[in-house]
């Protein structure tokens, strides 16, 4: 990890005014949450998933329910592994660089809850939250241990629509609150890290480019090289989990004047 660019994203941070974070899976992976892509993806292992799962979900929800309550493949790996996890210290310092006041908002497209849990207040799920169930039609959300499953596809008391996973699959609408409140966070900042992410998945990847075209910076923190790496202000080649506390250390001291 090469000190300069720590210094270079340091400075930007502090100079800024309305710093936001756009997420991915290589933020949890030092939790033990494997990402997508690239090495030791689940994508990489298993093949990419079927993009039409939700038009799947919609045809037949009694069968997905059934087939999801046997769980197996990536969908088995990839809770097991959610579940066990803990947030590491990365997730820690954006928590810590939210309670400076400098962090304003995290848009994640984890759905594994550390940021809240490692007690980041300000965070937007993209694609949403493992431990939540929603309503497909008027989109209330539900804490999944305490919803009744057995009468599937469960419907949603509020409504009677049809209920299914808070996870956003693909071919599913990003639901429409959460998208907004991306797209108006994304429109205040003037600065943004890159957090952990191969920003290829839209709508989540359009928010780095978004940021630029009104002058935002990037600032990317990512061990391997992204399609939008030659495009940031700085670059971190290195695991979020050290990285961040580093970045978040030297923070520290350039606002307490320490030069
Ligand atoms: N620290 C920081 N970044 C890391 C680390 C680490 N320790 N380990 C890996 N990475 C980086 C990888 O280099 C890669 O750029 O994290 C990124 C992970 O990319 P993806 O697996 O594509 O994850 P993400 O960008 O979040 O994918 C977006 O795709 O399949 C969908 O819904 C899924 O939300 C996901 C979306």
């Amino acid at each position: 990890m090469e000190h300069e660019e720590v210094e270079k994203a340091a400075r930007l941070i502090v100079k800024a005014s309305y710093v936001i974070a756009l997420v991915g899976a290589g933020m949890s992976v030092e939790s033990g949450i494997p990402p997508f892509r690239g090495p030791g993806g689940l994508w990489t292992k298993y093949g990419e998933p079927d993009m039409r799962g939700y038009d799947r979900f919609l045809a037949d929800p009694k069968g997905w329910w059934e087939a999801r309550l046997k769980r197996e493949g990536y969908g088995r790996e990839l809770v097991d592994k959610i579940s066990q996890a803990k947030p590491n210290p990365g997730h820690h310092a954006l928590a810590e660089l939210e309670g400076m006041g400098v962090l304003k908002h995290i848009i994640t497209q984890n759905v594994d809850n550390l940021h809240q849990a490692a007690g980041s207040k300000k965070v937007a799920e993209i694609h949403g939250n493992l431990y939540k169930l929603r309503c497909i039609s008027c989109n209330s959300r539900f804490e999944r241990d305490d919803f009744p499953l057995e009468e599937l596809p469960p419907l949603c008391p509020q409504c009677g629509g049809l209920v299914k996973s808070d996870g956003v699959m693909f071919g599913e609408p990003i639901p429409p609150d959460v998208l907004e409140r991306c797209q108006e966070e994304t429109a205040k900042c003037d600065c943004m890290l890159l957090i952990g992410t191969s920003a290829v998945v839209y709508p989540a990847a359009a928010f780095p480019t978004m940021a630029m075209s009104q002058g935002a910076c990037l600032i990317e923190i990512n061990p391997l090289e992204t399609p939008l790496s030659s495009r940031c202000d700085a670059v971190i080649r290195g695991p979020s989990g050290e990285a961040l506390p580093t970045l978040v250390k030297r923070i520290k001291e350039l606002r307490a004047g320490q030069a």
